[in-house]
Parts: C-alpha cells; structure tokens; sequence
C-alpha cells in the first residue's frame, strides 16, 4: 500500500455480549422495530425532494486495500442538508406536530402534503421545537420545524463552529450558544424547553424520557432500507458514532430483518469522544467523559444514549475508535479520488468510516479480528458532507464546490 493511505492507530474491541440470534425484546422493539422503521420510512420518502442517497462503488479503495469490494453511502447527498441527521430530527418533528394536533382536537387523516401547504398553520405556529446540537441535529429539527408550520430554538456549545452555527440559522431556527460542551448544551435545552413549554427533540435519551429520541431513531433507519435496496448482501457495515443514535438504527434494522446472518456492524468513534467503546467494553454505559471534544465534530459525544444502548450492545459486532488525523487523511483522500475511484465530498465525521477501513486493514491485528479479508464486502458509511465548509475548506485544500 502506498503513502496515499498513511497508517494510523486503530483501537479495537469486540463485543463479547452481541446478541442478534434472538430476536429483541419487547422494550427494545417499542423503541424501534420493523414497523416503525416501515412508518418513518413511508412518511419521510413522501417529502419534497426525497431521493434515496448513492451507494457508491469504490473499487481502486478495495483493490488497494485486498478486500472483495467497498461501497460508500453518501450521505452527503442527503435531500440539501447534506447529512444523514435529515432523516432523524425533522421526521421526530413530524410526528410530534401530529401528536399535539391531535390533544388540540384534530381528528382524521394529517397529511404531510397538508402541513407543508400550511392547513393546519393556525394551530402549529405557537409550537416551538427545542434541541442541543453539534450542527446536524439542529439544522434537521429547524427545517422540520420550518417545512412543517412550526419554529425552533437551537442550543450550541462553545466549539461549535460559526460555520455550522450559521447554516442552522439559514433553516430558520433561532440560535442560543451556551457556555461548556455538547452534554451541558443538551442539559440546558431541556431546561430551557421545560421552563418555556417549548417540545425538546433531543436525539439523545441521557435524563430523559426515550419518545423523542426513539423517533429520531426511526428516521435514521432509511439509511439502513436504501442500502439493503442497493446491496443486499454485505459482509460488514461500518457507521458513525456520537451518542450511538444511527449505529443503533442500523444494527437494530439488521437484527430485525437478518438476525444473526446480518453483516458484521463495526461502530466508529474517535478516541478523543470514544463513549460506545468505554461501553462496549465495560457491557453498561460509561462514565460521562468532562472532556469530549475532538476534531469529528459530530462525534463528540460523552455519553451513549440509553435509547441506542439495547441495539448497540445487543447488535454490533464491534467498535473501533480513531485518533483525529485518520479522519482529515480520509476526507482529502476521498476528494482526491484514489486511483480513479469517484471523487466524494465527506466532512470531518463523514470520513471517519472510510479511515477506519483504511487503519483497520494496515492493522494486522485488527483486519483479522474484523474478519476482513478478500471475500469481504463492505458498505462505509459516510454520514456527511461538508456541513462546515470553512473546516472542508481548510483541511481538504480547496472548497467542496471544487472536488
Ligand atoms: C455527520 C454525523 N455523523 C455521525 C453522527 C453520530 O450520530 P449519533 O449521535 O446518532 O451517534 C452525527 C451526529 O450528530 C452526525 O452529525
């Protein structure tokens, strides 16, 4: 393997207590099931603008790397939010107009058609929808909020970037930057929204009840019914983690659907904001780490949420986690397109899967414990694109409009 794919340290666990021959049970499934995946994925495919995102072959990366083949889900791609976090905030957004429309009286069929055109404007333009963010959550939940009759208040912490906080703005949301870091910004935005009567739609369940958590869970679970459409047969699936919320959708969509012949779900952190390792590893949810921040902006999460912790010990296979130079390596060499594959446009946490195969397969000992080998078929998913341009910019060498 050449220089293009610099080395970089991998941490590896595997988890001893995956479970994906019985089916889940009972509580696991009122947080997600195949049903509500089938629900969220009728409802969100009914949006304006929907298309599935590519899966897109790269076969120079899986030559280089020995393996059979690797394919990139672009979630950069995702309706013009450019990230998987689309799915998940405006559909929990969705169904929690719904729910009060209903505790106002409204009976019938709510159309998503007729919510978009502003029927029922009079009742949802008092309701205001509160979230914390590191970027994409917020930027989903307002234009939720906004596409459906609704407003938004966003929460952000000290280091995320103006970059981000200005394209949350742009989907309509009204901004509040908080002192501390992404867990403190989640704490005040359920202050906050408890205190005002505004609805929080965290994506996280820490200290907090699983009903809105759980539904953006079930948005994210399109991801996992578009790749299954487009390649049925994987052997491994890589994804991202921050609190574990589209890990958990993905390996609770598969454990549904294929139980224990389902591919190998090999979950993503970086070591700086590595909380569903310490998990995993320890078979309860860690510790809160004070300091969590790490250059995959979007992965930087302290604490699991508890409504992804049944899926994630119960149906990933595994958990790796990456220092902060593996992802900026990864987001040039995917615009740089290796050896002619297709050039993609993947941000500081969208590129982390695609490291990960790169330092797991340099590893001897990791690529072994994953199991990859030449028969391997494995789909990365690349969550976003450039949701920060100055940061893309900056790292990548030229803007994302030019890869
Ligand atoms: C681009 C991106 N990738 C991955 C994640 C991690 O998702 P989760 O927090 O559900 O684990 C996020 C979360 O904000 C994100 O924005």
């Amino acid at each position: 393997m050449s220089d293009a794919l610099p080395r970089h340290e991998i941490r590896h666990v595997h988890n001893a207590r995956v479970a994906r021959g019985t089916p889940p049970d009972a509580a696991a499934r009122a947080i997600l099931s195949r049903e509500t995946f089938a629900q969220a994925a009728a409802e969100i495919s009914a949006w304006p603008g929907y298309a599935p995102t590519p899966l897109v072959a790269m076969p120079a990366l899986a030559r280089r790397l020995g393996l059979a083949s690797v394919a990139i889900k672009d979630e950069g791609r995702r309706f013009h939010l450019e990230s998987f976090k689309a799915l998940g905030g405006a559909y929990a957004v969705r169904r929690l107009i719904e729910e009060r429309l209903r505790a106002k009286g409204v009976t019938g069929p709510i159309a998503t058609a007729d919510l978009v055109a502003g029927k029922y404007r009079e009742l949802t333009r008092d309701l205001v929808f509160a979230t914390a963010t590191d970027g994409n959550h917020g930027r989903s939940v307002a234009w939720g909020a906004t596409m459906f009759g609704a407003r938004a208040v966003v929460f952000i912490h000290e280091n995320v970037s103006a970059a981000r906080e200005q394209a949350i703005q742009r989907f309509g949301a009204e901004m509040r930057r908080v002192p501390g870091n992404y867990d403190d910004s989640v704490r005040i935005a359920a202050e906050e929204a408890a205190r005002n009567g505004w609805i929080a739609v965290a994506d996280s369940s820490v200290g907090i009840d699983a009903h809105a958590p759980s539904l953006v869970m079930r948005g994210y679970g399109l991801v996992m019914s578009e790749i299954d459409s487009a390649e049925p047969d994987p052997t491994h699936i890589f994804v991202p983690a921050g609190v574990g919320g589209l890990a958990a959708a993905v390996a609770a969509h598969v454990w549904e659907t294929k139980g224990a012949a389902g591919p190998r779900i090999v979950v993503v952190e970086p070591i700086r904001a590595d909380c569903v390792f310490r998990s995993v590893a320890e078979g309860r949810i860690a510790a809160t780490l004070a300091e969590s921040d790490t250059f995959m902006a979007c992965l930087a999460a302290g604490e699991v949420s508890p409504a992804a912790w049944p899926f994630l010990i119960g149906a990933c296979d595994d958990v790796v986690a990456l220092p902060d130079e593996a992802a900026a390596d990864a987001m040039r060499q995917l615009a740089a397109g290796l050896d002619g594959d297709p050039r993609i446009v993947a941000g500081e946490s969208g590129a982390a899967t695609t490291a990960a195969l790169v330092a797991a397969c340099r590893d001897e000992t990791v690529r072994a414990s994953l199991g990859l080998g030449a028969a391997s078929r494995v789909v990365l998913i690349s969550s976003e694109g450039a949701t920060d341009p100055d940061t893309y910019a900056r790292v990548v060498g030229q803007p994302a409009s030019a890869v």
